[in-house]
């Protein structure tokens, strides 16, 4: 214990960024904590015979929340800047930092935790797959995956699936049979094959995808970039068409821009692009691993229209809030361009995470998710109309998927502290837009709690 004592002791001692997100008070706090031996309990263990004598979740309780901050900061690259709060524990809605200070979760990992935090019966399913098989590869057949591929791809509408893990795989994955398609179906020439996006788009973040973003932060100083992507204006049917030619492989597009700023394309957006791809000979490839599952008030946010598509990314809930589970699901005739060989992942389709998926499926049909948030999404939208804040310039959004962009002159710093102070966690996207993606089982009273609350964030400012 000697041993992780100095070892954190430290960790919090060199660590700069760790004293801004705590604050000088916080920061000293965690000097004091540390250097008064805040693991009393324990003996002079070395980390490891620590970890295997009382397990890491006993441990993780004794560290302070201060202490959390400090390791994190001084330990992980600085590529996130997180709200000031260490989350100990979460139940549906809401969850708790370490002080006890409980919190509502409009953020809902980015609307990963649909289901909520610990959905029972997710659980129980992880419970009862762990007593018999976790990770296979590839290599073998299982029959979790077995299922996971029938239920998914009905569940989708599509025929095909090819299973990956997070929603950059994901799309990755679609990127790559689309352009196999347009060469060895379409007729492409080698090298050739086009994939229309949007400006303003978040796919992820692997170099291909960056290499197509319009956020500059994205992008600067991780080319040399995959060529191949056209970019057009959000929303404009006109501009898709003029960038279309032979060489289109497809246009892969978000329904409704999330991180972008919670934007909602115009009414026959999505069935425009659909027809323009039918008379041009190209995919639509949907992102919806943010729309997807029931986020919008649909299964997917393409069916608000006539846009069914020829290839889909989806992921985040599919997890069930656990894992990630994602996947590229699709028609037949484009899916089986993939041959063996030509793409993989050790841990797609493992067993456990496609146990989770399908539970998680289960619970949003049985539960009736789609339902959920629509009539949880009105209530929200509604109630922070109701405000009639002058610091609100627009709400946007569709089902549990609520932007609040806010007035050019407010400080969104502050407010995003104003709104941690009143136990509300929300993050900003693009545009001075606040999220509002708390998990689709929100209760009616925690609905009605967020509005109050924000209503006091604002009239702090
Ligand atoms: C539309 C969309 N696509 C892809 C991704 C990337 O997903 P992941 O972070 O799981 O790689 C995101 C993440 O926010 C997203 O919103």
């Amino acid at each position: 214990m000697f041993r992780i004592w100095t070892w954190i002791s430290h960790a919090a001692a060199s660590n700069p960024t760790g004293a801004d997100a705590l604050g000088p008070v916080g920061f000293k706090k965690a000097l004091f904590l540390l250097h008064t031996g805040f693991m009393s309990t324990s003996t002079r263990l070395s980390m490891w015979e620590e970890i295997v004598r009382r397990g890491v979740p006993a441990m993780a309780l004794e560290l302070s929340d201060a202490e959390a901050v400090q390791l994190t900061e001084r330990y992980g690259t600085h590529n996130y800047k997180p709200l000031a709060v260490n989350v100990v524990r979460g139940d549906g809605a809401e969850c708790w930092d370490g002080s006890g200070k409980r919190f509502i979760d409009c953020v809902g990992a980015y609307s990963a935790v649909a289901h909520g935090h610990l959905s029972e019966r997710v659980i129980q399913a992880v419970h009862d797959q762990l007593e018999r098989l976790s990770l296979a590869s590839r290599a073998v057949y299982t029959s979790e995956l077995a299922l996971f591929l029938k239920g998914l791809a009905e569940y989708c509408d599509l025929d095909m699936v090819c299973p990956m893990n997070t929603g950059a795989e994901a799309v990755e994955t679609c990127i790559k049979i689309a352009r196999k398609w347009a060469y060895t179906v379409k007729g492409v020439p080698d090298d050739k094959a086009e994939i229309i996006v949007c400006e303003g788009n978040f796919h992820g973040r692997t170099t291909t995808i960056v290499g197509f973003s319009t956020e500059e932060g994205y992008r600067d100083h991780f080319g040399p970039f995959t060529p191949g992507f056209k970019i057009v204006p959000f929303g404009d049917l006109k501009a898709v068409k003029d960038a279309m030619g032979p060489n289109t492989a497809g246009v892969l597009i978000e329904p409704i821009q999330a991180e972008g700023g919670i934007l909602i394309p115009p009414d026959g957006y999505l069935e425009g692009l659909r027809k323009l791809c039918t008379q041009n000979n190209s995919l639509v490839i949907w992102d919806e691993v943010q729309t997807g599952f029931s986020r919008t008030g649909k299964r997917f946010a393409w069916r608000w229209e006539d846009a069914k598509p020829d290839l889909m990314a989806v992921g985040k809930p599919l997890g069930g809030g656990v894992m990630p589970v994602s996947a590229a699901v699709g028609t037949q005739g484009v899916m089986e361009v993939l041959r063996p060989g030509d793409h993989g992942s050790t841990f797609g389709g493992n067993p456990l995470g496609c146990v989770v998926a399908l539970s998680a499926l289960a619970e949003m049909e049985v539960e009736g998710f789609s339902e959920m948030s629509i009539q949880k999404g009105e209530r929200l939208m509604k109630g922070l109309a109701s405000l009639n804040s002058p610091r609100i310039k627009e709400l946007r959004g569709r089902g549990l998927l609520i932007g609040m962009e806010v007035q050019e002159d407010v400080d969104s710093a502050q407010l995003t502290h104003n709104l941690i102070a009143q136990g509300l966690l929300t993050k900003e996207t693009r545009h001075r837009t606040f999220r509002f993606t708390p998990p689709i089982v929100i209760e009616d009273s925690l609905v009605d709690e967020v509005i109050e609350r924000v209503g006091k964030a604002l009239a702090a400012l």
